[in-house]
């Protein structure tokens, strides 16, 4: 369980984050808000990067302040914001591997992660590239890939699907819903309010700092989302319009009304 309490975070003793209380199990919670409302900031806490001014934030007991950021990952995988920094190994290979290996896991078990874990992101094939040759939508997939092999308890993925195209971005939702149905704990933030609708359980909006809306999905879409500079999804609209009410996809929508001729 992840536990933050009255989280308060400064920058150079300017206040981003304020009264954050969050709790986190095995659910895919959805983090959204505008640019410069803490979503970043905050995710950087779960894994000890950043440790709170204020309050407190504890992984399976663990309190980040009490713990390196080395020990944290183990339970806590961060894929970035923008990936392309984090890389130092040779090879894609090497890249991947690191982190099994550092878990101390047997070599067999390490190239079935690494495989699994390449294939999860369509880099199969890539194994010998440098990663510093990779596009920037191959390098994101990479940086997701890495944090899958460690196969942590917890992931934390700052817009996991901005810039990649459909396939590749189907391909990472699609891992995230495995995970999710294996019982990991996901951290998706996002702008993308159609990805909300189809992924999220639970909906943490910030706005200035602060946790202004913690709640079911369904509920997150009644709110009034252009006061926080968000949109809904069409889909919901044609639900609304439809009498249908509350779908997550087209699909869903489609059905309901093909349901409702019959
Ligand atoms: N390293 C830093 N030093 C000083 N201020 C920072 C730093 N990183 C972020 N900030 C400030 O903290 C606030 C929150 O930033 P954060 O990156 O957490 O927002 P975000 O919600 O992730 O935004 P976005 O949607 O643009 O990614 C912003 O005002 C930002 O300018
Ligand atoms: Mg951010």
């Amino acid at each position: 369980m992840i536990r933050v309490r009255d989280l308060h975070f400064a920058y150079d003793g300017r206040e981003v984050l304020r009264e954050i209380d969050l709790d986190m199990e095995s659910e895919v919670v959805a983090l959204v808000g505008q640019n410069g409302s803490g979503k970043t900031t905050l995710a950087k806490h779960l894994n000890g990067l950043l440790k709170p001014t204020k309050g407190s934030v504890e992984v399976d007991g663990l309190d980040t302040r009490e713990h390196t950021v080395a020990e944290l990952s183990r339970k806590v995988g961060y894929v970035f914001q923008n990936p392309e920094h984090m890389f130092f190994e040779e090879t894609v290979f090497r890249e991947v591997a690191f982190g099994p290996r550092n878990l101390g896991l047997d070599e067999d078990e390490v190239e079935k992660r690494v495989k699994w874990a390449l294939r999860s992101v369509n880099l199969e094939g890539y194994e010998d590239r440098t990663p510093y040759s990779l596009s920037g939508g191959e390098k994101q997939r990479l940086a997701i890939a890495c944090i899958l092999a460690m196969k942590p308890r917890y992931l934390v993925l700052d817009e996991p699907t901005t810039g990649l195209d459909a396939k590749n971005g189907e391909s990472v939702i699609r891992t995230i819903e495995r995970l999710h149905s294996e019982g990991h704990g996901i951290l998706l933030i996002t702008h993308d309010m159609e990805l909300v609708l189809r992924l999220a359980e639970r909906v943490v909006l910030l706005h200035d700092g602060r946790k202004v809306f913690d709640g079911p999905v369904e509920e997150f879409f009644s709110l009034d989302l252009h006061d926080y500079g968000l949109d809904k999804p069409e889909v919901l609209l044609l639900g609304e319009v439809t009498g249908v009410g509350f779908v997550r996809s087209v699909s869903e929508l489609v059905k309901a009304l093909a349901g409702d001729g019959e």
